[in-house]
């Protein structure tokens, strides 16, 4: 949601942070600012907007320093100004904080806090942890920080810094990641690795509940008790072109083009072809306990939802495993019927989603095994989980979700194969499976071509105000993404609905203003959703149809037509989701919006 970078060591502080900041700027990007201790004092610049208005404050009032601590925000307390962007002082100006999470009880701190004096300057839950960190503080910061700590109900991920003690930021997390880059001489906080990747690629990723403490000497990591505690040094495999727009407009249209390589790193090493099965070296589940599995549910939110659904046709077609979809936020706060048989799959970008990750905790309270699909390595969910499948997209910096939703649904192919070969599926049904999921990147790559024939057709509809998007079978939820990624970055609202339903309700929207894009491919409802465009059609209504071949049913039916190649049914939504991945990116950049910072979105949402 929110993102923390922190700097200490020989260099001044002040561009490494705006550095990480604008690497984490896709995060959260409704305010900024950084604190660094400058001779001795401590120094803030806050500006609410992009970190450009940032940079714009401290080009007039400088600020140098080689301790020091910033934060771009997405809003939670507060709206979006000067004034609520972190850091967040204390009423003595000794003690600057950046926060991401909510600190749940902060009314209560806050009303205690001003009766002892304290003079509130923001309407932020974050700031009361400045306050009572300066009310704490007997000389040494991060005593000063557990004693506050303590205190707080709620999450965080936090970085300090201090006047009185101006050696040391002290870091710690509970339900918001944070993690200390070790570079050479130089030290670091972070919250997400890309903030710092620039200077290291050596993290120590916290645990919950870890405090760090960084000095220009060393790094010190502690519990709560202010005992030492040992966490490994990893190394992160990508590096800084993972994380760079590479000659791209945006980073969405980077994504989106990455995907014949980002498909294929899910599958490598993983496809057994001639076995017609695949190779999860991470389930930690025995073959007894894959056999074992009598129901499964799976969780999520957004576009890894999307990804669900499909995940659920799938498995339950070939492995005939009950399976249940469920929204994380809504998983979480009902009384869900999950027992020791039940494998619950978690789906996650970034593996920090917060509904998510309560969600795979909920299951694994009724003691269900688990099981995460995450992008991000070394993520909160992908270190709680039982086991997982890492999808080994690289780096998803667009806001809309594009090659993290193909690599997801492959994931899900190769899991559903896998369990349906060791129960029933034949292995000529399941080399049918693994042949397609071969020929997936070629065919990407094949759509991908066609990008400027899907960008003309944008040129026709970016001034529309509404869209349908139908699809039936598995491209049930190849509308219903097609939809959100539409309304995620252009504002035009749009719908996904199933073809058939369209008659329960949305028909009546149907006129000459209304464009529909049908997700047609050549599959076993094929026919069925030629009568739903027929449908469309005698209505008036324009029509996007995309399908996999030449066919005379759908004459006269198209006003544009979009071809994917043929694939089994259930890669379908693979293939389908490309154009519209293209066709959502090509209309909201005609209506001028902002494609990778979408307003009032966030990469990763780390709040209820
Ligand atoms: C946010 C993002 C979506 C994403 C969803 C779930 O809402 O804007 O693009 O699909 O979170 O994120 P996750 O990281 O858990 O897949």
């Amino acid at each position: 949601m929110c993102g923390i970078v922190g700097y200490i060591g020989p260099k001044d502080a002040t561009p490494i942070l705006i550095g990480g900041l604008k690497r984490l700027e896709y995060r959260g990007y409704d305010s900024a600012g950084v604190a660094l201790i400058d001779r001795g004092a401590l120094e803030t610049r806050r500006a609410e907007g992009k970190i450009a208005r940032l940079e714009g404050v401290l080009a007039e009032q400088p600020v140098k320093g080689h301790v020091g601590i910033g934060h771009t925000r997405w809003a939670t307390h507060g709206p979006p100004s000067d004034r609520n962007a972190h850091p967040h002082l204390s009423t003595d100006n000794t003690v600057a904080v950046v926060h991401n999470g909510i600190i749940e009880n902060a009314d209560a701190l806050r009303k205690e806090l001003h009766r002892k004096g304290h003079t509130f300057r923001s309407d932020t839950d974050t700031e009361v942890l400045s306050h009572l960190i300066q009310e704490l503080f007997e000389g040494s910061l991060e005593e000063a920080v557990i004693g506050a700590l303590r205190v707080v109900e709620g999450t965080y991920g936090i970085a300090v810094v201090s006047s009185k003690d101006p050696g040391k930021i002290v870091g710690a997390r509970k339900g918001s990641p944070l993690l200390v880059g070790v570079g050479d001489g130089q030290y670091f906080l972070a919250s997400d690795a890309s903030a710092i990747l620039a200077h290291t690629r050596e993290v120590i990723y916290l645990n919950e509940g870890d405090l760090a403490v960084i000095t220009a000497d060393g790094y010190r990591i502690l519990d709560i008790n202010a005992s030492p505690i040992r966490r490994s040094v990893e190394t992160i495999a990508w590096d800084l072109d993972a994380i760079e727009r590479g000659g791209y407009e945006h980073f969405m249209l980077k994504e989106i083009f990455e995907q014949p390589q980002t498909v294929a790193n899910t599958m490598r090493g993983r496809l057994r072809l001639e076995e017609g099965t695949s190779k999860l070296g991470g389930l930690n589940l025995s073959h007894d306990e894959l056999m074992a599995i009598d129901n499964i549910v799976i969780t999520a939110c957004g576009t890894s939802w999307h990804s669900a659904l499909i995940g659920e046709l799938m498995i339950e077609d070939m492995a005939r495993i009950p399976v249940e979809v469920e929204y994380a936020s809504e998983f979480r706060y009902r009384n869900p019927i999950v027992t020791p048989a039940t494998l619950c799959i978690v789906i996650s970008q970034s593996g920090e989603t917060a509904d998510t990750l309560a969600a795979m905790r909920e299951a694994k309270r009724h003691g269900a095994r688990t099981l995460g699909l995450v992008n991000v390595v070394g993520s909160t969910i992908a270190r709680e989980d039982d086991g997982g499948i890492y999808l080994h997209a690289g780096p998803e910096i667009g806001v809309a979700s594009t090659k993290a939703f193909t690599s997801q649904v492959v994931a899900l192919a190769l899991f559903a194969l896998k369990l349906a070969r060791k129960r029933n599926l034949s292995v000529t049904r399941g080399r049918e499976v693994t042949q397609a999921l071969d020929l997936l990147p070629n065919q990407i790559q094949a759509i991908l071509d066609q990008a400027d024939a899907i960008e003309a057709i944008a040129e026709s509809y970016k001034d529309v105000h509404n869209f349908l998007y139908l699809g039936r079978g598995y491209n049930f939820p190849a509308a219903l993404e097609g939809a959100l990624k539409l309304k995620e970055i252009s504002y035009i609202h749009a719908e996904g609905y199933p073809a058939a339903e369209m008659k329960h309700g949305p028909i009546a929207l149907i006129d000459e203003k209304m464009p529909v894009v049908f997700i047609a491919p050549h599959d076993s409802v094929f026919e069925k959703v030629v009568s739903n465009i027929q449908e469309v059609k005698a209505r008036g209504g324009k029509t996007i149809v995309i399908t996999s071949r030449d066919e005379p049913a759908l004459a006269g039916l198209m006003d544009h037509e979009i071809r994917i190649p043929e694939t089994v049914d259930m890669l379908t939504p693979v293939l389908a989701s490309i154009p519209l991945q293209l066709l959502a990116y090509y209309i909201a950049v005609k209506r001028g919006a902002n494609v990778d910072q979408p307003r009032n979105l966030a990469k990763s949402v780390t709040v209820e």
